[in-house]
């Protein structure tokens, strides 16, 4: 596995506990999600350019720098949208794009039911955000998508990783860079990752009266 970079650190490995927990309620992840994925943003931001820029200050004039471009976020609905929030909240300038891409639960392939990309998405970096990387096929499908679009300057961001997902994206995009909080065992024969935290996108929405405590 390459371009893989696993985000260690006291906190989110704290935080990815309590997210993995089947008792964790709906409420809680929802802000274990937030913390993590600000955790994380600083670590997936750290490549990006900086220009010099001149700061008059109340008592000088100070060199400092600024982001020569601000990153285009993009989120893979559903369960991206759990992880939107905290990337939103550092980059409050950032343009954001929603992808929708649903599963299918039998032959587990990626189906497109959405799509809205800036268009600055083509000029500027984007970071690329869905908390599961699975088999991969979502995730590859997404970028796919972008590419035809015109967006090249893509890294992706997740919270779980299965090997077999990592391994796809290596072989179907060499070039990406690839972020998450944890790398897992393997994927189940439903193509869950194990031990993951189950279906994301059901904990961060809720599927039924069970969830509303
Ligand atoms: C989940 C998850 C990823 C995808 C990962 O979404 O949020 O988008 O599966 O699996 P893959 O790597 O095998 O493609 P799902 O299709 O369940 O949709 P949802 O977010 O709307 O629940």
């Amino acid at each position: 596995m390459k371009n893989l970079h696993l985000i260690e650190h006291p906190l989110i490995r704290h935080k990815m506990a309590r997210l993995r927990d089947k008792e964790t309620p709906m409420a809680e992840f929802r802000r274990l999600i937030d913390d993590i994925g600000l955790l994380m943003s600083y670590e997936v931001t750290r490549e990006l350019s900086t220009v010099p820029v001149e700061v008059e200050t109340p008592v000088g004039r100070a060199q400092c720098n600024r982001l020569a471009k601000v990153p285009v976020l993009v989120t893979i609905l559903r369960a991206g949208i759990g992880m939107l929030n905290s990337f939103m909240q550092l980059l409050p300038e950032s343009p954001v794009g929603f992808l929708g891409m649903q599963r299918n639960e039998e032959t587990l392939q990626p189906e497109s039911y959405f799509s809205k990309i800036p268009s600055a998405a083509r000029t500027h970096p984007v970071i690329l955000i869905d908390p599961m990387l699975a088999t991969g096929g979502s995730a590859d499908a997404a970028i796919a998508h972008l590419h035809a679009n015109g967006v090249h300057d893509v890294v992706f961001v997740c919270l779980l990783a299965a090997p077999e997902g990592v391994k796809a994206l290596n072989a179907k995009h060499p070039e990406l860079q690839i972020y998450t909080a944890a790398l897992d065992d393997r994927l189940n024969e439903h193509g869950f990752i194990v031990p993951g935290l189950g279906d994301a996108g059901d904990r961060v929405f809720g599927t039924g009266t069970d969830d509303i405590r």
